[in-house]
């Protein structure tokens, strides 16, 4: 056994920034730039910390975790990469890693996660099979998502409540699904529940059952979402909408996990994990008496809070390539994103967050002339969104071209047209009688 950390990374100036920087703190360190050279390392000697960068060569930071694991299954590793996704965390975690940090990190971070790893004494660590993970097409690796990914490939697993926060359209209900997709719980149902869209008065029958009887129109027995999705995962949206009275029952459930369909003298044990999200601020409206408190406390065992799009532009590239190809891809189209118009997106407020930039991203790769998606481009399209619907009677020359290209890309469906077009499908037939007219 060495007194010196091993630290495995191929860029030569974050090994240099690290390796003196943890010898001015009284480390000892080992550097090597490669992954033949680790493994060669680990195999002869014992660490009592290995760092790694995780896209190294042909090999990466998780068979470094691996060998250090089978070497020596206590090593605490910490594992480090400027492209975490949901599949490296997820990887690390269930390897073993002793944590992770997303690059750029600050080196008081890298201090505080090295002396933390050196202080633990590792005891468990059972099973350390790797899988093959199911791919997630949730984007970013900017460290804000990493903390994401970081807490939910904890989480995700055990069978704890999580409340998940952020403006619109930052993810949560991706994130959602995650929570089951990586969970024992995945081969059963998902059933999202939008709290929102469900009259309060209809919402205990939606949710627990109804007997047949129990109100008029409740001609037979009707299987509430919580006994649906039994084993599964129920995903409660737009939790802040629901009543107080609601919000008593809904206590109780999660107290007993016991429904009782209304109408229903009996009630029923269902296994159900409880996922809700909510762009409103919960905790305020705690303090405002508009939620009970020891609802909140209950559907915030784990809190994930999404950021959002502009708290991590560093994400933006990355985002804008996924939905560029996608939607080439779909379209069979080639548009290109050029050096102004990346400009332009990141430096956008993005409001609606990722889902805004997404159907940005599909409009402007089936309306922008000659697929050079350019600042003005960018411009353009955020303004003629932001005008949309606001009546115009007037069928400009442009619009009938625009909606001509969208009803050719989606093959005339008008339903998907209108979306593109970011207007109401009626709007979009009234448009259609003009230009005929
Ligand atoms: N990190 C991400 N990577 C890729 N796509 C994303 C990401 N976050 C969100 N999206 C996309 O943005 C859209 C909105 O995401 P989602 O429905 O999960 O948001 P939300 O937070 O539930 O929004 P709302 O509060 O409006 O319901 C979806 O089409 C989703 O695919
Ligand atoms: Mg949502």
């Amino acid at each position: 056994m060495t007194d010196q950390i091993l630290l495995v990374e191929d860029d030569p100036s974050v090994r240099t920034t690290v390796v003196s920087f943890l010898e001015l703190e009284g480390f000892e360190v080992d550097a090597v730039s490669n992954t033949r050279d680790a493994l060669e390392r680990l195999h002869k000697t014992k660490y009592p910390l290995v760092i790694s960068d995780i896209y190294i060569d042909d090999r990466t930071g998780i068979d470094v975790l691996m060998a250090a694991k089978s070497h020596q299954v206590e090593t605490p590793v910490i594992l480090m990469s400027a492209r975490g996704t949901m599949e490296t965390v997820m990887a690390a975690t269930k390897n073993g890693a002793f944590d992770y940090l997303a690059k750029p990190f600050e080196l008081d971070t890298l201090l505080s996660a090295v002396r933390r790893a050196l202080d633990t004494s590792h005891e468990d660590d059972e099973d350390t099979e790797v899988e093959d993970l199911p791919e997630s097409e949730l984007i970013g690796s900017s460290p804000k998502m990493v903390e994401i990914y970081k807490t939910l490939s904890r989480v995700a697993p055990t069978d704890a409540s999580v409340l998940i926060e952020g403006e619109t359209g930052t993810g949560k209900e991706m994130v959602a699904r995650m929570v089951h997709q990586f969970s024992q719980r995945s081969s059963y149902p998902f059933v999202p529940v939008d709290c929102s869209s469900i009259p309060a008065a209809l919402l205990e029958s939606e949710l627990f059952g109804a007997m047949r009887g129990a109100f008029t129109g409740a001609d037979r027995d009707r299987i509430g979402v919580f006994e649906a999705a039994n084993k599964g995962t129920v995903f409660l949206d737009e939790i802040g909408e629901i009543d107080l009275g609601f919000q008593v029952k809904l206590l109780r459930f999660l107290q007993q996990r016991e429904i009782r369909p209304v109408g229903s003298p009996r009630e029923k044990k269902v296994d159900v994990r409880v996922v809700a999200a909510t762009n409103r601020n919960l905790q305020k409206m705690v303090e405002e008496g508009k939620f009970r408190e020891d609802l909140w406390f209950r559907l915030n065992v784990v809190r994930l809070e999404l950021p959002p799009l502009r708290e991590r532009r560093i994400d933006i590239p990355l985002l804008v390539q996924f939905f560029l190809n996608k939607y080439n891809g779909r379209y069979n189209l080639d548009a290109k994103v050029t050096e102004s118009g990346m400009k332009a997106l990141k430096e956008f407020m993005w409001p609606g967050n990722v889902r805004q930039l997404q159907h940005l991203m599909e409009r402007m790769v089936i309306l922008v002339p000659n697929g050079r998606i350019d600042a003005e481009a960018v411009h353009d399209a955020i303004e003629s969104a932001e005008a949309k619907d606001s009546g115009g009677e007037t069928l400009a020359e442009t619009e009938m071209e625009q909606i001509r290209r969208v009803l050719a890309a989606t093959g005339g469906n008008k339903s998907r047209a209108a979306q593109v077009l970011g207007i109401e499908r009626k709007t979009l037939y009234r448009k259609l009688e003009r230009m005929k007219g």
